[in-house]
């Protein structure tokens, strides 16, 4: 595993690319209502990353090893799809909750984040799997500093999480990321603490956890990207951008419709 240590100009291209994915969150958030399908969501956040902002959407035609190339722009997984979720004609309802994931490409860098949304009003039980599946993200971020480990982030994700009752998926991950979509490393949330490679300033990943309400086993749809959980219970991500600074991190992916951490994380 080789991480690469990002120069300054390159982590000022960073700033920029995470800002622009995070204001393609900001500008959407409006638009998520009962009764819009999630193909529409797709078209608005496109239209508006390549005509707005310049930027190319990395999802579309992405094609991993293994992988047909990815047909839309943006990811949508809702209920109990787990992430990859293919925008479509569905219709989001009142009480969904679902997640849009946002990959822009600005000056050949990557910004990768993505964020849960509530239509109208849904159950105390989803609303509380969405706000734990916050935290987690921010008590897995809370961990980066340069001398760390790679593994004390997943190992406080996965601790908090459980406790709470709920399961960590272990097929998908946080990945660095810059000129490309996923590098080295692989960023798990889950394992042990004081494992894995140590952190260092100018490192940048992803930290994205994906919280299920029932257990961890996901399955894939036969779309070849769709992933939802075996036991059709719900799941909740929400994702940044991170470096790794000389005091600790920075988050990249943040504007102004960004949640702040909250306190019990910090
Ligand atoms: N944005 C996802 C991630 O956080 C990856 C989506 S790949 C796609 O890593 F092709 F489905 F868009
Ligand atoms: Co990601
Ligand atoms: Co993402």
């Amino acid at each position: 595993m080789s991480i690469n240590i990002k120069t300054p100009e390159e982590i000022e291209k960073m700033r920029i690319a995470g800002r622009l994915a995070s204001e393609v969150l900001d500008y959407i958030a409006p638009f998520v209502k009962a009764g819009i399908t999630t193909g529409e969501l797709d078209k608005l956040c496109h239209d508006y990353m390549v005509n707005e902002q310049g930027c190319v959407p990395a999802p579309l035609n992405y094609a991993p090893s293994g992988y047909s190339p990815y047909p839309k722009s943006i990811c949508t997984s809702i209920n109990h799809q787990v992430c990859h979720g293919v925008p479509g004609e569905k219709a989001l309802k009142n009480g969904d909750i679902v997640n849009l994931d946002i990959t822009v490409i600005k000056d050949g860098f990557h910004g990768d984040t993505s964020r849960m949304f509530i239509v109208g009003d849904a159950s105390i039980q989803a609303k509380r799997l969405c706000e734990v599946t916050f935290e987690c993200m921010w008590i897995g971020i809370n961990q980066i500093r340069p001398g760390g480990y790679l593994g004390d982030i997943g190992a406080a994700i996965q601790k908090y999480a459980e406790g709470k009752g709920y399961s960590v998926v272990r097929e998908f991950c946080g990945h660095g990321i810059g000129r490309n979509f996923h590098e080295d490393p692989q960023v798990l949330h889950y394992g042990r603490p004081a494992t894995g490679p140590r952190l260092e300033a100018g490192m940048i990943f992803t930290v994205e956890p994906m919280i299920n309400a029932g257990k961890a086993a996901i399955r894939e749809l036969p779309d070849g990207w769709t992933i939802v959980t075996k036991d059709r219970s719900l799941s909740a991500q929400w994702e940044h951008t991170v470096l790794v600074t000389e005091t600790g991190f920075e988050v990249l992916t943040v504007s102004a419709g960004s949640r702040s951490q909250p306190a019990l994380a910090a």
